[in-house]
C-alpha cells in the first residue's frame, strides 16, 4: 500500500490501520532525512501550504511549518488573532480568499469541534486538522504512536494509560482511536468529573486511582488540565488535583516496573507532572516533539499523493 484511503486528514477515526501504518513507516524514512546534515528533500516543491491557526499553538504550528519547509513546499502562515477575522470575516470567506492565492493544502487549528470537517465540505483543497476544539488532534496521536513504536518496538499489545483531563482533550480521543487501531490496550484515568460518560463505549478501561493506572500500564501519557476550556469547576483545587493525579518521582520510582512517560505539551510543571519526572530518563517528551516533524512530513507527503 502506497496511498492513503482518505483525501483529507480530519481525524484518526477516518483512518484504517493500514493508513496509520503507512504514515508511521513513511515517517521512519523522514526521521532519517531530518537527521542528515542536509535535512531537506524536494518532494513538495510544487505545492503551497497554508497554516491557519485560529487558536494558540507552539509545537503543532512550528512542527507543521518545519515539516513543510523540509519537504520544500512554499508556506504561508495565518494567525486569526492578527487577521481580518477580527473584523468579522467568516471561516469560509477567509479560507476561500487564501485559496484564491493558489494554495494547494490547508493545515488548520480551530477552537470549534468539527471545524475541519465543515471546511472539507465547502472547499476543494486538501485539509489537515491540526486540532479542532476538544474533538481530534490526529497528528498528535500519530506522533505519539510513532514515539511508542520507536521506544518499545511496537504498539500492538502495549498497555497505555491516558491520565488527566480526558473530557476536554482532543489528544485523548485521537490517541484512543489510533492506539486501538494499532492493537494496544487503552485506559483513561482522572477524576470522575473529567472523564466523559461515553468513554467506556469506546472500549477503554476507566480508572480513578493513579497508582492502579500506573501499575497497569507500559506507558503513561500525562495530559494537561485545560483550564481555558473549563467554565465551571470540575475539582476543588489544583493542589488537590496534583495530590491525587499528579505524577511525581516518588510514585514513579515506587512502581514495580519502569514505565515510559509521555506528555503532548504544553506541560504545567508541578501540576500533572513534576519537573524531575518530565526531565527524567523515563520521559520521551522531547522525542515526541522531534518525531512530530517526521510524522507531519509523512502526512503531507502522502496526502499530496507522493507515496
Ligand atoms: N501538543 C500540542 O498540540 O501543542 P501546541 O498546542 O503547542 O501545538
Amino acid at each position: 500500500m502506497t496511498a492513503l484511503s482518505t483525501k483529507h486528514l480530519l481525524g484518526i477515526k477516518d483512518l484504517t490501520p493500514d493508513d496509520i501504518n503507512l504514515i508511521l513507516d513513511t515517517a521512519e524514512s523522514f526521521k532519517e532525512v531530518i537527521n542528515r546534515p542536509i535535512k531537506k528533500v524536494p518532494s513538495l516543491r510544487d505545492l503551497t501550504i497554508a497554516n491557519l491557526f485560529f487558536e494558540n499553538s507552539t509545537r503543532t504550528k512550528l512542527s507543521f511549518e518545519l515539516a513543510e519547509k523540509r519537504l520544500s513546499a512554499d508556506v504561508i502562515n495565518f494567525a486569526a488573532s492578527s487577521s481580518s477575522v477580527k473584523k468579522g470575516e467568516t471561516l469560509i470567506d477567509t479560507v476561500n480568499n487564501i485559496l484564491a492565492m493558489k494554495v494547494d493544502m490547508v493545515v488548520m487549528r480551530h477552537p470549534n469541534p468539527g471545524a475541519a470537517v465543515f471546511l472539507s465540505k465547502h472547499i476543494d483543497a486538501k485539509i489537515v486538522n491540526a486540532g479542532d476544539g476538544a474533538h481530534e488532534h490526529p497528528t498528535q496521536a500519530l506522533l505519539d504512536a510513532f514515539s511508542i513504536k520507536q521506544t518499545l518496538g511496537s504498539v500492538k499489545g502495549k498497555k497505555i494509560a491516558i491520565i488527566g483531563d480526558i473530557l476536554h482533550s482532543r489528544v485523548a480521543l485521537s490517541n484512543i482511536f489510533c492506539l486501538q487501531k494499532l492493537g494496544a490496550e487503552v485506559m483513561v484515568c482522572g477524576p470522575t468529573t473529567l472523564i466523559p460518560k461515553y468513554i467506556e463505549s469506546l472500549g477503554v478501561k476507566v480508572e480513578n486511582n493513579l497508582r492502579k493506572a500506573l501499575e497497569w500500564c507500559d506507558v503513561a501519557n500525562m495530559l494537561r488540565i485545560q483550564l481555558e476550556r473549563q467554565d465551571i469547576k470540575f475539582f476543588p483545587s489544583l493542589r488537590e488535583y496534583t495530590m491525587l493525579f499528579g505524577l511525581n518521582k516518588e510514585i514513579l520510582d515506587s512502581l514495580s516496573k519502569k514505565i515510559v512517560v509521555m506528555h503532548p505539551g504544553p506541560i504545567n510543571r508541578g501540576v500533572e507532572i513534576t519537573s524531575d519526572v518530565a526531565d527524567s530518563d523515563q520521559s520521551i517528551i522531547l522525542e515526541q516533539v522531534e518525531n512530530g516533524v517526521a510524522v507531519r512530513m509523512a502526512v503531507l507527503f502522502l496526502l499530496a499523493g507522493r507515496g
